[in-house]
C-alpha cells in the first residue's frame, strides 16, 4: 500500500477522544499513513493560533486533499463564523453526503432503513449574510445560485447511479420560497430530465416529507436538499437508526474532501471518555473508500459490525457501558 498523507483535525469537545480512537482503528487495520495533525476550532486559539481556522490547516487540506475531522464548537448567537461553514466554503466542499442505515444489533423502531442525505454545503441560509436593518429588525439572506444548485443535483444523480440507488427525493419549500427553493428544484428537475432520466425523481414539500420520513423511513432512498434543511434532516434521520453516535459523513469537493461525523462537539459528555467513536470510525471508512483503500475499509466495517452484533461492548448512547477507547479496542480485536 502506498503511504497516504491525511490531515487530522482533532477539533473540540469530544473531538480529540473520537479522533484518537478512530486513528487507532485505521492504523490497526493496516492503513499506511502520515497524519498531518493540525487544529481548528476553539482548540486552535488555545494552542496559540490567531484564528479558529488557521491558514496552515486550510493549506494542508488543499495540499493533501483529504482530511479526517473531529467536531468543532461554534458560539451561539454571537462570536466567530462557524469553522465548518468557513471550511466548506473556502475549500468548495459542496456536497455533504450522509448515509443513514440500520446497524446490526442496534434495535430501533424501524428496520430496513438505508438512505443517503445529500446536502448542498456552500450556500442557502448558511451564507452567513445577516444584517440589522433597524434596531429590532434583522434579515438573514438565503442565497441560491444556479451553479451551486446544478452542481449538487448532478452530484446526487451521479452518486445514485454509481451506487445503484433507484430514487432521489428533493425536500423543498418552493411553495413559500418560490425563487430560491424554486431554483433548487428546477435545477434538480433539469438534471433528472436531461442527464439521468433512469433514476426515479420525486419532489416533496419538506414538512410533509419529514412526516413521511418518520412514518416509513425504509421507503426513502436518496434525499437531496439545500444546506439548512440537510443539516436538520440529518440529525432527524440519525435519530431513526440509533442517534448521532452512528451516522458518518463526508464533505466532498472537486479538489478536496473532509470526512467527519454528523454530530457536534457534545460538550455535555466531553472529556469523560464515554463518547461513541463509531460515527467517526464510519466516516473513516468512507474516507478509505474515497482513497480507494477498499480492502482496509471492508476490514474495519466487518469488525465493527461484529462488535455491534455481539452487543457486549457498546457505548452508553447505544445502551452499553463501554468507554470510547474500550469500544475502539473491541473493534481492533475483531480486525481479521
Ligand atoms: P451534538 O451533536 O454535539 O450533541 C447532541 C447530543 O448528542 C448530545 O446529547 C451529545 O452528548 C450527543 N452526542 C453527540 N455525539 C455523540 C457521540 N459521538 N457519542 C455519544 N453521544 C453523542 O450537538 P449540540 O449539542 O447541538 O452542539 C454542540 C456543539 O457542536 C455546538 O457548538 C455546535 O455548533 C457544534 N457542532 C459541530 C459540528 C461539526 O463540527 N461538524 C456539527 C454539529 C454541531
Ligand atoms: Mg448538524
Amino acid at each position: 500500500m502506498a503511504k497516504h498523507s491525511i490531515v487530522l483535525i482533532p477539533g473540540d469537545g469530544i473531538g480529540p477522544e473520537v479522533t484518537r480512537a478512530t486513528r487507532r482503528v485505521l492504523e490497526a487495520a493496516g492503513l499506511s499513513v502520515d497524519w498531518v495533525e493540525l487544529p481548528a476550532g476553539t482548540s486552535a486559539i488555545e494552542q496559540g493560533f490567531d484564528n479558529v481556522l488557521p491558514e496552515r490547516t486550510l493549506a494542508a487540506i488543499k495540499a493533501h486533499k483529504v482530511a479526517l475531522k473531529g467536531p468543532v464548537t461554534t458560539p451561539i448567537g454571537k462570536g466567530f463564523q462557524s469553522v465548518n461553514v468557513q471550511l466548506r466554503k473556502k475549500l468548495n466542499l459542496y456536497a455533504a453526503v450522509r448515509p443513514v442505515r440500520n446497524l446490526p444489533g442496534i434495535k430501533t423502531r424501524f428496520d430496513g432503513i438505508d438512505m443517503v442525505i445529500v446536502r448542498e454545503n456552500t450556500e442557502g441560509l448558511y451564507s452567513g449574510i445577516e444584517n440589522e436593518v433597524v434596531p429590532g429588525v434583522v434579515t438573514s439572506l438565503k442565497v441560491a445560485s444556479e451553479v451551486a444548485c446544478t452542481r449538487i443535483a448532478r452530484y446526487a444523480f451521479r452518486y445514485a447511479t454509481r451506487r445503484g440507488r433507484k430514487k432521489i427525493t428533493v425536500f423543498h419549500k418552493a411553495n413559500i420560497m418560490k425563487l430560491s427553493d424554486g431554483l433548487f428544484l428546477n435545477s434538480a428537475r433539469k438534471i433528472h430530465e436531461e442527464e439521468y432520466p433512469n433514476i426515479e425523481y420525486e419532489e416533496t414539500i419538506i414538512d410533509a416529507g419529514c412526516m413521511k420520513l418518520v412514518q416509513n423511513p425504509e421507503r426513502t432512498d436518496v434525499l437531496l436538499m439545500e444546506n439548512l434543511y440537510g443539516d436538520v434532516v440529518s440529525d432527524l434521520a440519525a435519530g431513526l437508526v440509533g442517534g448521532l453516535g452512528v451516522v458518518p459523513g463526508s464533505n466532498i469537493g472537486d479538489d478536496a474532501a473532509v470526512f467527519e461525523a454528523v454530530h457536534g462537539s457534545a460538550p455535555d459528555i466531553a472529556g469523560k471518555g464515554v463518547a461513541n467513536p463509531l460515527a467517526l470510525i464510519m466516516s473513516g471508512v468512507m474516507m478509505l473508500n474515497h482513497m480507494h483503500e477498499e480492502t482496509v475499509a471492508k476490514r474495519i466495517k466487518t469488525a465493527y459490525d461484529a462488535v455491534l452484533t455481539e452487543g457486549k461492548t457498546l457505548t452508553r448512547d447505544l445502551g452499553g457501558k463501554a468507554g470510547t477507547d474500550e469500544f475502539a479496542d473491541a473493534v481492533i480485536a475483531k480486525l481479521g
